[in-house]
């Protein structure tokens, strides 16, 4: 349709099917097209229903196509629905969860899983999908660490701008098959509540949202993403679904968002609990006016707008500005040519699953994975020689995708054991469960859809498990420990307090590490863990995260070094609870701790454990090792509009192939406000043969130099920088050079 067409449509709207556009009705409020026992104990009728602008996580091309044409049959303007979910980490073939994903430290790797996400979900029916999060995160208690990409301003810039353009592709023409609509959430600092509690306040000084926080955002949004979503919390005591400055004068204004704004899940209503809305009515005038076009899963608006235009409280304006928003995404969606879009059953049968999604699944889940420790080089293991143990409740377990995978049937993920005997008929190997992933009682809330094979719901059978366990483990060379976080410990509403593996994991691991020091741990989960008992009692550990459909076969040929590993970490693991949050680029404070306990009283630390992180961002080791040169710099003074090139030499010094994460490091010394220790500012991933060498070159301008000044002013200060070129961001490979301003 023409634009002016689109206006034209709109005209001949009346208020109420203006409003319909903006109402959103998730999966359980219609059954054959009306509305639900749910729906109808919200007030909500069959004739709203039949005016609602979007549907929520109803998925597959057969139920779509009847849904879409029995409700254009039914609106008066025959206007489509569209059709939105949460396709996070991949549709049928899954994902390893985003987390994993910011590890492997390749965007374009990310982008294509997008891609392939996109394809499934839209030819199952899909529009829109409910990704990226781009939210910044500090705090392993948080169970939506998982959903972001990491602690890292730039490197969360590269993987949300990644995403759009692998679910929109890089022209962002909507219509083109296979193609979604992407929606960056959640607007804006979900990712710090208070005490890592999920939904909590969330208060960030100015500074930090914008240089820290708000990078990852901008550049989704400069990626072209068609729609925003509010954020649950409050930011600086504003519930973010009702702050007008932050989505009309900060995200439309200054960030140049012009897209749909969608809230979160019920958030309207949300601002009752928040304390700035006396009911629902003032909840909607809130929303509305802040610019929020569309209400999720609520049916505030469909309640509420009409009256007060009607009572000459709200501008009719306002509705039709968030009405025209709605339809235009329709439009480039192509919808009113073509309303149900790429929806169709062959497709769904050739893609969903199919072959090459699977690998670009497997591929992704290998680079995903992080070697944390390896002593005695212990890993990989040898086919031909080791008898190995695999023992641990993520050996034979199905359940390894994220919470996100909803759509996603568990039964498709080959398990541990599974990929070592598939890959590895030949090894010899011995398998054990003993003990479940979760401690005896322990309750886990979800939307689990099939029970675990087995429950240990007593300690004798717990003791019978764990000595069979040790048994398996003592007729064996090595021993690949399965451990983890069940995936439901992970996600929404899902926050921690405590980051220890289950007590019937550590024991497990203790009593098998007596009988067989030769431990390697494979850790499962969505979050980083206090890893102090692991690294205790085991030689090697592999985090592995929530690897998706493919993770066993990834895993095993990971561990029997067909792959490298080549991950690098995206968060920091903490010490333990106590040092959150903890992220590499922190202030340094005006004294920070040199390591002297005897001499620094007053330095800025803790009496019982270091300030460094047990596992720092960046970090990931491989099967050989690499040597780094001097950093070295191609002038040593900056102007603005030049380009210095630091660089350093890469050689592989170990035995084997492998893949090298370098990054690079800036440090303003000294600025008009306390700038952090370093930041990332480029990284790029080399893969060498033994012995040999490359050379890896970082371009520098005074853009990656910008930040918001005392004045609040986002601009470079001329003065002293230090360059950092190595492996992981705890480096001190470095060399300085001179930011000089031109005098006009
Ligand atoms: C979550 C969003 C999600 C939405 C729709 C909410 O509870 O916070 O991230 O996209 O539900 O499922």
């Amino acid at each position: 349709m023409q634009e002016k067409e689109i206006t034209s449509l709109l005209s001949q709207m009346s208020l109420e099917e203006k409003i319909g556009e903006l109402f959103q009705i998730p999966a359980y409020f219609i059954a054959d097209g009306n509305a639900t026992g749910p729906a109808a104990e919200l007030g909500i009728t069959d004739d709203d229903i039949r005016l609602a602008g979007s549907c929520l996580s109803i998925t597959g091309a057969k139920k779509i196509r009847e849904i879409q044409r029995d409700h254009m049959e039914k609106h008066p303007h025959h206007i489509p629905m569209l059709f939105m979910a949460d396709i996070i980490n991949g549709y049928h073939t899954v994902f390893p969860i985003p987390l994993a994903q910011g590890c492997t430290f390749n965007p374009a790797l990310v982008e294509k899983a997008a891609s392939i996400a996109a394809r499934e979900a839209a030819a199952a029916g899909i529009h829109v999908t409910f990704s990226p999060m781009a939210d910044l995160v500090r705090d392993a208690r948080w169970g939506r660490v998982m959903e972001s990409t990491g602690e890292d301003p730039y490197l969360n810039s590269q993987m949300s701008a990644a995403m759009v353009r692998g679910y929109q592709g890089v022209k962002n023409k909507l219509a083109e098959k296979g193609k979604l609509a992407a929606c960056l959430k959640h607007f804006a600092g979900y990712g710090a509540p208070q005490g890592g509690r999920d939904y909590n306040t969330v208060e960030l000084s100015d500074r930090t949202l914008r240089d820290d926080y708000m990078p990852a955002y901008q550049a989704a949004v400069k990626a072209g993403c068609a729609l925003v979503m509010t954020s649950f919390n409050t930011l600086n005591r504003i519930p973010s679904t009702g702050n007008r400055h932050l989505m009309r004068d900060v995200l439309r204004g200054e960030m140049c968002f012009n897209g749909v704004l969608i809230s979160d899940w019920a958030a309207v209503n949300e601002l009752i609990f928040h304390g700035i809305a006396a009911d629902e009515k003032e909840a909607a005038l809130l929303a509305i006016r802040a610019g929020v076009d569309i209400d999720m899963a609520s049916p505030i608006y469909i309640k509420h707008l009409k009256q007060l235009v009607e009572q000459g409280m709200l501008p009719e304006e306002l509705i039709e500005e968030s009405t025209l928003r709605v339809l235009t995404l329709k439009n480039r969606l192509g919808l009113f040519e073509n309303p149900y879009k790429d929806a169709n059953e062959k497709d769904e049968q050739e893609l969903l699953l199919c072959e090459a999604h699977r690998e670009a699944a497997r591929k992704c889940a290998e680079e995903s994975f992080v070697l944390l420790k390896n002593e005695d080089s212990i890993l990989p293991l040898h086919k031909e020689n080791d008898t190995v143990a695999f023992i641990g409740p993520f050996t034979d377990n199905q359940f390894i995708c994220g919470s996100w995978s909803i759509f996603a049937d568990d039964a498709d993920c080959v398990t541990v054991k599974s990929g070592v005997q598939e890959n590895y008929p030949c090894s010899k190997v011995l398998f054990s469960d003993g003990c479940p992933t979760t401690d005896p009682g322990e309750i886990i809330q979800g939307f689990q859809k099939s029970p675990e094979k087995e429950i240990i719901d007593s300690d004798l059978k717990l003791e019978q498990a764990i000595q069979e366990a040790v048994q398996t483990a003592a007729a064996a060379d090595k021993v690949v420990l399965c451990l983890g976080e069940h995936r439901e410990l992970t996600g929404e509403g899902a926050s921690r307090a405590s980051l220890t593996l289950p007590s019937c994991q550590l024991r497990l691991l203790k009593e098998i590490s007596r009988i067989n020091p030769n431990i390697c741990v494979v850790l499962f989960g969505g979050r980083p863990l206090d890893l102090r008992e692991a690294d205790r009692h085991a030689k090697a550990i592999l985090e592995v995260w929530l690897p998706g459909t493919e993770g066993g076969n990834a895993i095993a040929r990971i561990l029997y070094g067909d792959i490298s590993p080549s991950g690098r970490l995206a968060m920091s693991f903490p010490w333990c609870v106590g040092q959150i949050p903890v992220h590499y680029n922190h202030m340094n404070t005006g004294r920070p701790f040199s390591g002297d306990f005897r001499l620094e009283r007053f330095g800025s630390k803790y009496l019982d454990i270091p300030n460094e992180p047990f596992y720092a961002f960046g970090y990931g080791l491989t099967y050989t090792t690499f040597v780094y040169s001097a950093v070295s710099l191609s002038q040593n003074r900056l102007q603005t509009g030049e380009t210095i090139f630091a660089s350093v030499r890469v050689t592989n010094t170990g035995k084997r192939t492998g893949t090298e994460t370098v990054q690079m490091y800036l440090h303003d010394t000294a600025a008009s406000v306390a700038r952090p220790v370093r930041e990332l500012k480029g990284f790029t991933k080399v893969t060498l043969n033994p012995e040999e060498s490359t050379k890896v070159c970082f371009p520098i301008t005074e853009d990656l130099l910008r930040f918001h000044d005392i004045n609040m002013e986002y601009k470079s200060e001329p003065g002293i920088f230090e360059v950092f070129i190595g492996p992981d961001s705890a480096t001190n490979n470095k060399a300085e050079f001179e930011l000089c301003h031109s005098i006009k």
